[in-house]
């Protein structure tokens, strides 16, 4: 299948890039390069032996969009581009909507325009909000409760392909809700290298492992969990980006709209998670306890039996591996800012 990649040179869009391309499909990564390096062709060049066709260019752009579909003879997307930081979402509501939303009209629309029927979005355990029950379904509530900007572009989103799929039965779109996904190809040529101090708990925990920030910041100890420290369902990378091939797959055979959890069914606590990167990285690591982090739920995971039900596909890759993968990428990139 010829595949189009918008954000296909991100931390998720390159990794499924790589597995789209060992299953013999080709690619076109799309990406405006905000929060990525074009490094990342040559990276998947080395790990494939073929380079992907990469095009930079911007969501927004319809025109260019409409033209990279129509000269790769594009049959799918996978739609990644996105902006992703929770509190910017806060501080910046309108950059949000604009490049999430409107560039996701605009995708649909250049797609509508060269004909090509299917869609799978980068959604995310975000809008189910504050669970209501453990392990989280499908068919929990969706949108109301979402904490943030960020997240209402993933449910607005989610609804708009929806409408679409009612509108069209030609169509089909699929929505990925990922859990935490973390980890790197291992090869350690691909991985997560957010620029500026990381959000997120893993690329921190890694540059904490390497020197390069002084103390992990353990965001409350006194939720009612394992340890009293968040729990999340931290999936592999590599995981998630075979659930994409499957997706892909599968849509072929069925049409409409369809949301699929990629988890694993598991939770990890940060104190876990800090201490099996203490073994990953073969020392210890410096953490304080310190305020919960405003809009922060105590615990997530999912309930992945649709995932294996509808797509044939589970997560395979211990949390071992997934710390050990992201030591060996921040070993290599020490000095890199962008990904
Ligand atoms: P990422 O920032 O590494 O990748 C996103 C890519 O999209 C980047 O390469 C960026 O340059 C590109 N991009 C952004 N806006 C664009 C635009 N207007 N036009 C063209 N390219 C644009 O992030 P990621 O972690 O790979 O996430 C991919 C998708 O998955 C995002 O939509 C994100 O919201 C979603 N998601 C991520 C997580 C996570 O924890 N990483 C969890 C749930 C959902
Ligand atoms: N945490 C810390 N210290 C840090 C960073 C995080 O203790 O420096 C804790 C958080 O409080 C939370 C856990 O580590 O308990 C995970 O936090 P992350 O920021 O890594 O991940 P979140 O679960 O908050 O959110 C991530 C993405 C969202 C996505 C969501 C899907 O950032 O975009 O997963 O479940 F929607």
């Amino acid at each position: 299948m010829h595949i189009l990649l918008t954000g296909g040179t991100g931390f998720i869009g390159s990794h499924t890039a790589v597995d789209l391309m060992e299953h013999g499909h080709e690619v076109v990564l799309y990406d405006n390069l905000c929060n990525s390096s074009e490094d990342v062709v040559e990276a998947i060049e080395k790990i494939t032996g073929r380079r992907p066709a990469f095009v930079r260019g911007d969501i927004r752009d319809k025109a260019l969009l409409a033209d990279t579909m129509r000269r790769y003879g594009i049959e799918a997307v996978v739609h990644f581009a996105g902006l992703k930081a929770v509190g910017e979402s806060c501080a910046k509501p309108l950059e949000y909507y604009d490049n999430n939303v409107n560039g996701t009209l605009i995708v649909l629309d250049a797609m509508r325009e060269t004909g090509v029927k299917r869609i799978i979005f980068s959604s995310s355990a975000t809008v189910y909000g504050t669970p209501q029950k453990l392990p989280l379904t499908e068919d929990h509530p969706v949108g109301t409760g979402i904490t943030n900007p960020y997240g209402r572009t993933k449910g607005m989103i989610e609804e708009i392909l929806a409408d679409c799929c009612r509108a069209d039965d030609k169509l089909t779109a699929i929505c990925l809700r990922y859990f935490n996904p973390i980890g790197a190809h291992a090869s350690g040529l691909i991985g997560e290298n957010p620029n500026g101090i990381p959000n997120n708990l893993l690329p921190y925990v890694a540059r904490v492992a390497s020197g390069k920030l002084a103390c992990i910041q353990v965001f409350g100890n006194d939720y009612d969990t394992v340890d009293g420290t968040g729990v999340r369902d931290y999936i592999h990378v590599v995981d998630l980006a075979r659930g994409h091939t499957a997706a892909l797959e599968k849509s072929t055979v069925v049409s409409g709209w369809h949301a699929v959890n990629l988890g694993t069914g598991r939770g990890s606590s940060v104190l876990e998670i800090i201490h099996a990167f203490e073994k990953a990285c073969g020392h210890t690591l410096a953490y304080k306890i310190v305020d919960r982090r405003p809009g922060d739920v105590a615990a997530c995971w999912a309930d992945p039996k649709k995932a294996l039900e509808f797509l044939g596909w589970k997560a395979e890759l211990t949390l071992e591996e997934m710390c050990s993968s992201a030591w060996r990428y921040e070993c290599l990139h020490k000095d890199a800012e962008a990904s």
